[in-house]
């Protein structure tokens, strides 16, 4: 049986304050809705569908020829969001689980444990679940006296009882994918909000289909991010993440806490960062260079042994045992060779040198090829 995403990205984002729509915002360099597909490609999931609306060429653009699009013309709520789907998927047989694209850090393995879960239940609807201290701004699990799930019911529509749940709706459900449809069409709008709100499947099914829960205990995983202060949560989040797994495969990295590392870097064993250092987009730091401290590499290479200190290379290389700073710039294309030395306040641009290069200080190299062996005084 065919297992589809259904991804809800069309919404505004309003309590981000910001232009971007929300689901494009980055977060360490990387727009959000990203992290979400990439996570959804490594599952087992067969394709995806993203609900697109709000300024859709943005989200368009950068996920192309990766998904399926639907549009959501005017934001009315998750459950009219979904609905939009409808064309791209109402006729497929087969389970859709549907998630929000403002949950970044849901990894690929729990996408796979939630559907496995829903498969081998029989439920016809799995809605999964975890529990906050403050569930506050998320739905509430209502479940009866035999401890099943019954709806779930909005924070702002919440009774002070029920307000005291602390079992909260992630957002993600596994549902039969022909049922979502007939279903989506009953949703009637909330008239306090005035939108169709997706998480009323619950009580339309209840009675008639099978509806199980699945809990998950890592809540930080699933969070959903509604401001910005739900960015920089995520961003530490997702920040210790990824500083662990490169420690744990042998990078040393000094005083982790100040150390930003991007989703797409690849760092060889036996590189060392720095504090306060910065490595994001397509970048690779292989192994015995030192990189930092105070130092951004953005879509940067840094061969062997090279070491970069006090400095910023952004869409660059630096060779083989080569010493970058400190306070130097290198961008657009600059390309190091083996042995250099570039240093204080000195800016490559564009330009091409041969091994055993110094520019110590107070240069400018632009749009140049030099050749080896070659010092700027
Ligand atoms: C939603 C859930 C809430 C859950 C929480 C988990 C509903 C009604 N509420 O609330 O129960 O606890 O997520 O994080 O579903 N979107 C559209 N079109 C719209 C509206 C929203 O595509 O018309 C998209 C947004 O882009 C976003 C997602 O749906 O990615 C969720 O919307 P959001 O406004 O963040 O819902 P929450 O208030 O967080
Ligand atoms: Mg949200």
């Amino acid at each position: 049986m065919k297992t589809h995403a259904l991804v809800l990205a069309a919404g505004k984002g309003t309590r981000m304050k910001t232009a971007l729509p929300k689901c494009a915002f980055p977060i360490l360099k990387k727009p959000m809705i990203e992290y979400i597909v990439e996570n959804i490609e490594e599952s087992r999931i067969d394709d995806i569908v993203i609900v697109v609306g709000h300024q859709k060429e943005v989200l368009e653009e950068m996920l192309k020829d990766r998904v399926a699009f639907a549009y959501q013309k005017e934001q009315l709520g998750t459950g009219h969001a979904a609905l939009a789907a409808a064309d791209a998927l109402k006729d497929s047989e087969g389970t859709t689980l549907i998630m929000l694209g403002d949950m970044p850090l849901i990894p690929s393995a729990l996408i796979d444990k939630i559907l496995d879960h829903h498969e081998q239940s029989g439920s016809t609807l799995t809605v999964a679940t975890t529990n906050y201290d403050n569930p506050k701004g998320y739905g509430r699990i209502i479940r009866d006296e035999y401890g099943e799930i019954k709806a779930i019911v909005e924070h702002r529509d919440c009774t002070f009882e029920q307000k005291q749940i602390k079992e909260v709706n992630t957002g993600i459900y596994a549902v039969d994918n022909k049922v979502l449809f007939e279903v989506l069409t009953n949703i009637e709008k909330n008239e306090r909000k005035g939108e169709y709100y997706l998480t009323d499947i619950v009580s339309l099914m209840n009675g008639t289909y099978p509806i199980g829960t699945f809990v998950i205990r890592e809540s930080h995983l699933v969070m959903g991010v509604n401001d910005l202060f739900a960015i920089s949560v995520a961003e530490k989040h997702l920040r210790e993440a990824i500083n662990k797994s490169h420690m744990l495969t042998g990078v040393s990295i000094i005083n982790p806490e100040t150390v930003t590392i991007g989703h797409n870097v690849h760092i060889h064993p036996g590189a060392t960062i720095q504090p306060n250092t910065t490595i994001t987009g397509d970048s690779e730091i292989e192994t015995h260079a030192v990189i930092g401290p105070n130092t951004e590499i953005h879509n940067s290479r840094i061969r062997r042994g090279a070491t970069v200190k006090h400095s910023l290379v952004y869409d660059s290389l630096v060779g083989i045992e080569s010493t970058i700073g400190p306070f130097a710039h290198l961008r657009n294309h600059a390309v190091i060779g083996e042995n250099n030395r570039i240093g204080n306040f000195v800016e490559v641009k564009n330009s091409t040198t041969g091994k055993h290069t110094k520019a110590a200080h107070l240069a400018y190299i632009g749009d140049a090829k030099t050749g080896a062996n070659v010092n700027f005084g």
